[in-house]
C-alpha cells in the first residue's frame, strides 16, 4: 500500500527517487509525486496514474537538487486524482511529506487544525499530519521535534518521510505499522517501503522498527522511538540481487514468476528435505519444537493467495499429523475475540510479511499467548521479526501483484511443516520417505507442464471473453478452485468463482448454460469418480467444460471439452501442480484482454491498511 522513497546524498535525487518509485509500484499505482529540495525552494510534481504518465508530462531528470521525497499511492481517503496525490506539504509549501498508511484520527486533527486558520487542499488523512507538522514547526523550530510531537498525537499507520526548505540537509523518517527500511550507503541514505528500491545504490540497511524514527542527515543517521528513547540500530545486508527484480526477458513479471517455479519450489525444500529419513530438518523452528510436539490445535491465519494455501495445509496436517487444524482470515480473526489456548499454535502465512490484518492477528495470538510462527517470504518483514519462530519461503521478491510463485512455495513450506509434525507423532518413516519423495520429484513435473504452455493458451482463447468461469475441486483441489478463481478475477477482471464440486449442485448449478465455461480440476485420486459425476451433471447443463487431469487419464477425454494433463503425483501434493496451467489460462486471458497484468487496477501486492 503506497509505495516511500527519500534520498539524501551527493547524486541528484530526482532520477534516482524515480527509479525507485517504479520498483515500488507493486504497492500501489492510483498516482505518483516526487518532491525535490533545492535551496529554499520545494520543486513538487504529483498527478493521477502511473511513475511513467508522470514522466511524460514533465522531465523529472532535469530537477536539480540532492535532497528529496516520493511516492506512488493505493488510494484510503480521497480519490486517486492529482490533488490527493502526494507529496503533501505544511500550508507554508516548505516541509514535505510522503505517508503510506492511515491517520484514523485524522478529522479530530484536522478540526482542530482548521480552527487555528490552516487550510487543506486534498481530501487525504496525510495532508492533515503534513499541516501538523508545519504548525508544530512554527512554534518549536525544528523538524525532528516537531515531526516527533506529531506522531506522539496520530492514531493509526505510517511510514513516513518529511524533507523541508528549513534545512536542505535532514530528512526524518518514521514508522508505524508501515514497513521502512533506510538504506546505508557511501555517504547518502535511501529510505524506501521496500529494499527493492534500494538495492540498486547499497546493500546494507536498517530495518526501522515499529514506532521508530531516524534523523538522517549528509554525514549519518540516528534512530530513537517516537517516545524519545534510544534504540540501536543493526544494519543489515539485503539478502536478495538486483536481477531478481527484473524481468529478465519476459513481458510480465507474473510470467517470470510463474517460469521461476522449477527453481522456487526446489529453493523451498533445499537443505531441509530429508528424502532418506522420510523427515524434514527445519531450523526456524529448532526452539519451538517441544511446543510444536505438545500442540492440540493449530489455527492458521493469512489473506487472499495466502489464505488458500492455508486451507490446503489444513487438510495436509489434519492427514500427515492428525492435529485439528483451523484456518481464519487474519481480518476475521483478530475482530472476532477467538478462543485461545496456551498450547495453541498459531501460523501466519504471508509473501510480504506486512498485510496489516495478518500482523494484527498475530500480535493478538501472542496477546492471548499462543505460540506464533510465520511462513513469510520478505526476509526481515514486520510478521518474520514478531513471530516467535518461522520457516522463510525463499521464493526470491515476487513483484507481479497477482501472486503465483509465493503460493507453490507456500505449499512447499506447508507440506513439509506437515510431515515434520507427522513424523513427530505417529507417520510411519516409510510413508515420509514416500512423500518426501514425491516432493522432491516436484520441480520437474512443474518443468513439463510449463512445456506445454502453448497448448493451454490455445484452451485460454477459447473462453477469453466469457464473462463469469466457474472452479471446481474437491478434497485438496478445493482450495486449487479458489485460487484459480481468484487469480482469474484479479487480472482478467471476469467474474469468476470457485467452489467445492459438489457444493455446485446448491447453487452455482443454477448459473450453468452453453456459455457458462466451467474449470474442474479432476486428477487422479480417491474421489476421481466423484467428479466425474459432477462434470457430467454440468455437461447435462450444456455447460463447457475445462479440465485438469492427470497424463495417463483417458477417461476424462469422454466428458471435457479441453484436457489440460498435469504428471502424476500424490494427492496431497497434486494442488502445486494444478495451481501452474491455471496461473497460465488467468495470465493469458488477461493478457488477450489487453489488462495490466502486473499492476491489476485497484489492487496493491502487499496490502498494510486494514
Ligand atoms: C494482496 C495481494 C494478494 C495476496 C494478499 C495477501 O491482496 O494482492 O496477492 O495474496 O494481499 O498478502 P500476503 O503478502 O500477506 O501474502
Amino acid at each position: 500500500m503506497c509505495g516511500i522513497v527519500g534520498y539524501i546524498g551527493p547524486q541528484t535525487a530526482s532520477p534516482l527517487i524515480v527509479s525507485g518509485l517504479k520498483r515500488l509500484e507493486y504497492r500501489g499505482y492510483d498516482s505518483a509525486g516526487v518532491c525535490i529540495v533545492d535551496g529554499d525552494s520545494l520543486t513538487i510534481h504529483k498527478q493521477a496514474g502511473k511513475v511513467a504518465d508522470l514522466e511524460r508530462v514533465v522531465d523529472l531528470s532535469a530537477i536539480r537538487g540532492t535532497l528529496g521525497v516520493g511516492h506512488t499511492r493505493w488510494a484510503t481517503h480521497g480519490l486517486p486524482n492529482d490533488v490527493n496525490a502526494h507529496p503533501h506539504t505544511d500550508n507554508d509549501d516548505a516541509i514535505a511529506m510522503v505517508h503510506n498508511g492511515i491517520i484514523e484520527n485524522y478529522l479530530t486533527i484536522k478540526k482542530k487544525l482548521e480552527n487555528a486558520g490552516y487550510t487543506f487542499r486534498s481530501e487525504t488523512d496525510s495532508e492533515v499530519l503534513a499541516v501538523f507538522i508545519g504548525m508544530l514547526y512554527k512554534t518549536i523550530g525544528d523538524l525532528e521535534r516537531a515531526v516527533q510531537t506529531a506522531l506522539q498525537e496520530v492514531e493509526g499507520t505510517f511510514g513516513i518521510v518529511v524533507v523541508s526548505t528549513h534545512d536542505p540537509n535532514l530528512m526524518i523518517a518514521a514508522r508505524r505499522g508501515s514497513p521502512l527500511i533506510l538504506g546505508v550507503g557511501q555517504d547518502e541514505f535511501v529510505v524506501a517501503s521496500d529494499a527493492a528500491a534500494i538495492i540498486a545504490h547499497t546493500r546494507q540497511v536498517v530495518y526501522l522498527q515499529e514506532n521508530e524514527m531516524a534523523t538522517i542527515t549528509r554525514q549519518g543517521f540516528t534512530t530513537k522511538t517516537i517516545a524519545n528513547e534510544a534504540t540501536h540500530s543493526v544494519v543489515e545486508e539485503i539478502a536478495f540481487e538486483l536481477e531478481e527484480i527484473e524481468k529478465g526477458g519476459f513481458e510480465h513479471f507474473m510470467l517470470k514468476e510463474i517460469y521461476e517455479q522449477p527453481v522456487t519450489f526446489h529453493d523451498g525444500f533445499r537443505g531441509r528435505l530429508r528424502v532418506d529419513e522420510g523427515n524434514v530438518r527445519l531450523g526456524g523452528l529448532s526452539k519451538v519444537q517441544d511446543r510444536l510436539r505438545s500442540a492440540q490445535r493449530i489455527i492458521i491465519t493469512a489473506c487472499g493467495t495466502s489464505w488458500h494455501a492455508a486451507l490446503v495445509g489444513e487438510y495436509l496436517i489434519e492427514n500427515l499429523a492428525r492435529i485439528p487444524v483451523e484456518v481464519e482470515y487474519a481480518s476475521e480473526f483478530r475482530y472476532r475475540n477467538p478462543i485461545i489456548y496456551p498450547n495453541d499454535i498459531v501460523i501466519a502465512i504471508s509473501q510480504s510479511g506486512e498485510t496489516a490484518d495478518t500482523l494484527a492477528a498475530i500480535r493478538e495470538a501472542k496477546m492471548k499467548g499462543a505460540t506464533v510462527l510465520g511462513m513469510v517470504n520478505v526476509v526481515g518483514s514486520s510478521i518474520a521479526r514478531e513471530t516467535d519462530a518461522g520457516v522463510y519461503l525463499h521464493a526470491g521478491p515476487e513483484i507481479g501483484v497477482a501472486s503465483t510463485k509465493a503460493f507453490t512455495s507456500q505449499l512447499c513450506i506447508l507440506t513439509q511443516f506437515a510431515l515434520f509434525l507427522g513424523r513427530m507423532r505417529d507417520l510411519p518413516a516409510e510413508a515420509g520417505r514416500t512423500l518426501a519423495q514425491g516432493i522432491a520429484e516436484i520441480p520437474d513435473k512443474i518443468r513439463q507442464i510449463l512445456d506445454q504452455s502453448d497448448a493451454i493458451k490455445e484452451i485460454a482463447m477459447t473462453f477469453a471473453q466469457a464473462p463469469n468461469v466457474l472452479y471446481l475441486g474437491r478434497g485438496y483441489q478445493f482450495p486449487v478452485a479458489l485460487e484459480g478463481a481468484l487469480k482469474l478475477k484479479e487480472i482478467s477482471y471476469i467474474h469468476a468463482e470457485g467452489y467445492p464440486a459438489a457444493e455446485m449442485k446448491h447453487g452455482p448449478i443454477a448459473l450453468i448454460d452453453e456459455n457458462m465455461p466451467v474449470v474442474f480440476i479432476a486428477t487422479k485420486d480417491e474421489i476421481y469418480d466423484k467428479v466425474i459425476s459432477n462434470i457430467e451433471e454440468v455437461r447435462a447443463r450444456r455447460g463447457r467444460v475445462i479440465a485438469i487431469a492427470s497424463e495417463g487419464d483417458t477417461q476424462i477425454d469422454r466428458v471435457a471439452d479441453h484436457v489440460i494433463r498435469i504428471p502424476e503425483t500424490q494427492a496431497m501434493l497434486a494442488p502445486i501442480l494444478a495451481s501452474i496451467p491455471l496461473q497460465l489460462l488467468a495470465y493469458y486471458i488477461a493478457v488477450e484482454r489487453g489488462c495490466n497484468v502486473d499492476m491489476p487496477r485497484n489492487l496493491a501486492k502487499s496490502v498494510t491498511v486494514e
